[in-house]
């Protein structure tokens, strides 16, 4: 399928009967977990990625929605049961969800852009990125917010999640840094890592009518 990375922005509409159709359509493990989820956009954001991913492997690898089982391996990276060959990552923030495929594994990031997204977590980071958000020409918060994104895509890409320690490698100077492909969205930022150079990645902007019609239309 090549190396695709779908945005899928979400709007505030919350509607009982669209969302008891699409939780059909995931496991009874998650839909126990989305339920839970104390608001609607959250709940939204975990069920819409989780019916995304299905739609788009239903669409480019012709498996009927209905045989892709969603699954997380130990440390929590979601992969589809049976397929291991089908390389995908999802994050969410506020209300827009990001969705990687690739034909290598891949991680992938996306943050809001906020007032006060600097700061809090610089002493996770090395020196080098730092010096990169300080001296850099663009917004602070952008440049902060773009090795944040980088930081997680590639965490998310070894699917270790807290486990690696993140001043323990360099987004900016080392052999990572032409591999990311970052970009803006949506008012966001977002980060896509499987490894390769960035060129070549294909950006596709999807509806969330699409996905409560389950039918994508890219
Ligand atoms: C869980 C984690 C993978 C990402 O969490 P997050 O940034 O809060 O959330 P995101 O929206 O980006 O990603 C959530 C999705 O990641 C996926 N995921 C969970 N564990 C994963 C893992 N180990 N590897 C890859 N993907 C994983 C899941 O699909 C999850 O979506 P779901 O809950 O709807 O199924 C983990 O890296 C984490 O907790 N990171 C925070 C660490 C930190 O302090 N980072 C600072 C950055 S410099």
């Amino acid at each position: 399928m090549g190396r695709n990375l779908y945005i899928l922005p979400l709007s505030n509409k919350f509607s009982i009967s669209i969302f008891n159709n699409l939780i059909s359509y995931v496991s009874k493990e998650k839909a126990t977990q989305i339920k839970k989820l104390y608001n609607n956009m959250d709940k939204k954001l975990s069920l819409y990625a989780q019916v995304a991913v299905k739609l788009i492997i239903q669409k480019e690898f012709g498996i009927d929605i209905n045989q892709i089982s969603i699954v997380n391996d130990d440390l929590g990276k979601p992969y589809i049961e049976g397929h291991e060959n089908i390389f995908f990552n999802i994050s969410h923030t506020h209300n827009v969800i990001a969705i990687a495929f690739s034909d290598n594994r891949v991680g992938v990031d996306i943050e809001k852009e906020t007032e006060n997204s600097t700061g809090i977590a610089k002493r996770f980071f090395t020196e080098k990125e730092n010096e990169y958000i300080t001296n850099v020409s663009v917004d602070p918060m952008k440049a902060f917010l773009e090795i944040w994104t980088k930081k997680e895509a590639f965490i998310k890409y070894l699917g270790l999640g807290l486990r690696k320690p993140l001043d323990d490698f360099c987004v900016v100077n080392d052999f990572l840094k032409d591999n990311f492909l970052t970009l803006q969205s949506e008012n966001c930022i977002v980060s896509y890592y499987d490894g390769n150079n960035k060129n070549g990645v294909k950006i596709i902007k999807l509806k969330e009518k699409e996905i409560e019609g389950l039918n994508l239309i890219y």
